[in-house]
């Protein structure tokens, strides 16, 4: 491993081929899975900026998946132009459903699966899902193992650290996944009660990257360039799993792998070119739910970004958020470097 301390060392390593069980990816940077807000319109504007290795979908029932039918879907549903470098990811509790499921997704073409051992919503865990599956361990190595079963796609696993700060039991779960098939893991170095609020610890990202010779995407809080440089210098890890900073910035992939340099009409462009994207894949009443998730987001760019997001969310249909757009982007509002992190929620 190259030692990285700068923007060019940083580009250089995102664009290294990473194997990935039978599949090679080209670029080491993802977009990390969010139920609504990495819905099928944002990954298009993702992709037209380019310069991600794979993009992740929301979690989507395992349970509902084999009978989903993604023309009427809001999360099952996707691009077949897409379908290369998008991972599906699931949250279930039951190794049969979850294999089910990703059956299904192997036979609809997507690159892989991604199994949520991760998300800490009480409606997810109060079933047995998601992060909660990291108190019943033997279980969700059950599932791991019964996915891959299913399936010769890559398989992924996202998990955090656990519901306690014990670094060793990550580093333990990440060798029981790969030991059990998993492909690839991306790590979110926080336990299950945190919800964002404190900064992820990633020197754990470091052990649970030793525990494994499968490759290990970091996650959490990457806000800016040098969070990306400080990632990949501090745990030498695989690749870059991106969240809330690619809602804010969308081109952000192409940004920090390929050295694009935004022009100062970039936030007018995006937000104009998403509500577009929403009105083709939704109806008005949908796309402009999306949108005003999309906007704390977006907003928290701008100096004066609650002032913008409060005006820019006052309108009930696509039309009227696309004249906020013009009204408020359209001389380019002061900037930050790093967004404001109170309206990323
Ligand atoms: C609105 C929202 C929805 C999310 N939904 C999911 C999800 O469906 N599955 C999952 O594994 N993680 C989900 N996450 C967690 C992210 O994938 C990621 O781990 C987290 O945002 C930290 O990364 P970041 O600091 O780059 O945003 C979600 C996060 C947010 C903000």
């Amino acid at each position: 491993m190259t030692t990285i301390t700068t923007k060019l060392d940083l580009a250089r390593y995102l664009n290294t081929p990473l194997s990935i069980g039978n599949k090679t990816i080209n670029n080491r940077m993802v977009l990390a899975p969010m139920a609504g807000l990495g819905h099928i319109a944002l990954r298009e504007l993702i992709s037209e900026f380019g310069g991600f290795g794979l993009l992740f979908t929301g979690m989507c029932s395992a349970r509902a998946v084999p009978q989903e039918n993604p023309a009427v879907s809001n999360v099952f549903t996707w691009r077949t132009a897409e379908l290369p470098f998008l991972v599906c990811q699931i949250f279930g509790s039951q190794p049969e459903s979850m294999a089910a499921a990703a059956r299904r997704i192997e036979t609809e073409g997507f690159f892989g699966v991604d199994l949520n051992f991760g998300c800490s919503v009480a409606a997810i865990c109060k079933k047995g899902c998601g992060a909660a599956l990291l108190k019943t361990p033997d279980l969700a190595v059950e599932i791991v193992a019964a996915v891959r079963q299913a399936v010769s796609c890559p398989v992924f696993v996202k998990f955090r650290t656990g519901w306690e700060n014990n670094p060793q039991f990550a580093a333990d779960m990440a060798k029981r996944f790969e030991d059990a098939g998993a492909d690839a893991l991306t790590f979110h170095p926080r336990v299950a009660p945190d919800r964002r609020n404190r900064p992820p610890r990633w020197e754990i990202i470091t052990r649970v990257k030793d525990a494994v010779s499968i490759p290990v995407f970091g996650n959490g809080n990457l806000f800016n360039i040098a969070d990306g440089i400080k990632m990949m210098d501090q745990t030498a890890c695989h690749g870059l799993s991106l969240g809330r900073m690619a809602v804010a910035r969308p081109w952000i992939f192409a940004h920090w792998s390929k050295g694009m340099l935004p022009g100062d009409d970039i936030y007018h462009f995006t937000a104009l070119r998403l509500t577009h994207l929403l009105s083709h894949h939704y109806e008005d009443r949908f796309a402009v739910k999306m949108f005003k998730k999309f906007a704390p987001y977006f907003c928290a760019n701008f100096k004066f970004s609650q002032a913008i997001l409060k005006k820019l969310i006052k309108a009930d249909t696509m039309e009227g958020i696309r004249t906020n757009i013009d009204l408020l982007l359209k001389n380019s509002p002061e900037t930050l470097i790093t967004p404001n992190l109170t309206l990323f929620v």
